[in-house]
């Protein structure tokens, strides 16, 4: 894709990568990784696109759409390659929705804007990753009809904190359980490159915990806590119970260093 900005001499600036991630119908370009040169100024006009781009293979679709069986499906080939593309297209919209946040928050501070980048990059690796089991497992990536939960939320956010509330201490954090509960479901089928790489995903996610956490502590009021500051910036339907997964797994909350109370209002929240 190419932009006006793309024109102008001088290295790419994330502006202009990001908008090739959210924009692209072009999958390849989607996990192309950024160039090393990658520039961040001069800085670009705030742009908060709705919908990704994507190929017509991997158009969003309502949800009533899309099945995806449940975590005991992995016993079962058919069901485990469904299970597979659901989690290629979990990490897709979250490469996209870190490029988005780059795209809509260019007055956020340079280390927040770094460390967005970063996560960007991790999550086109995971959907490589993911990719990769699929095809191993005999499908490719847009086979079946893929959901946008990630980015059906996307009008709610108008800040980086609510960025940070949504993206990294509620779908991030619930996939710290989620990552372990699939990881050992991979394992007791005997696909233990996939158990492999979605543990890869785990401990890159304890550190995608970690990012939200510590920007947590810098934009929130100080006369208010993180637990209070994190339940008044998500918008229903997200709440702290869809920040984790059925079975509370704390060791992750811990290695991403939320605090005792935070780890304890989690394990304490249900629907
Ligand atoms: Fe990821
Ligand atoms: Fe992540």
């Amino acid at each position: 894709m190419v932009t006006a900005t793309q024109n102008r001499a001088g290295p790419l600036l994330f502006h202009d990568f990001a908008l090739g991630i959210v924009e692209s119908e072009s999958l390849a370009t989607k996990l192309t990784p950024p160039p090393e040169t990658l520039s961040d100024e001069p800085l670009q006009p705030a742009r908060q696109p709705s919908e990704p781009g994507r190929p017509a293979n991997l158009q969003i679709r309502p949800g009533r759409e899309v099945r995806v069986p449940s975590i005991v499906g992995f016993a079962d080939p058919e069901q485990r390659v469904r299970i597979l593309h659901a989690l290629a297209n979990h990490e897709l919209q979250a490469a996209e929705l870190f490029a988005w946040a780059l795209l809509a928050f260019p007055a956020a501070p340079p280390n927040f804007r770094r460390g967005l980048l970063h996560i960007l990059t991790d999550e086109q690796r995971h959907t490589r990753m993911y990719i990769a089991r699929l095809n191993a497992a005999g499908a490719a990536f847009g086979d079946f009809p893929v959901s946008g939960y990630f980015w059906n939320k996307i009008d709610t956010i108008r800040s980086p904190l609510d960025f940070i509330c949504a993206m990294s201490l509620t779908f991030e954090n619930a996939n710290l359980d989620h990552t372990i509960d699939y990881a050992a479901a991979a394992g007791q089928a005997g696909d233990h490159k996939t158990a492999t790489v979605i543990d890869k995903v785990h401990s890159d996610e304890v550190e995608h915990v970690r990012f939200g956490w510590q920007w947590l502590q810098v934009f929130k009021r100080h006369d208010q806590s993180a637990w209070q500051t994190y339940g008044e910036h998500l918008t229903w339907p997200l709440r702290p119970a869809k920040a984790r997964g059925r079975m509370f797994h704390r060791q992750g909350r811990e290695a991403a260093g939320l605090d005792a109370e935070f780890i304890r209002r989690l394990e304490e929240s249900s629907d």
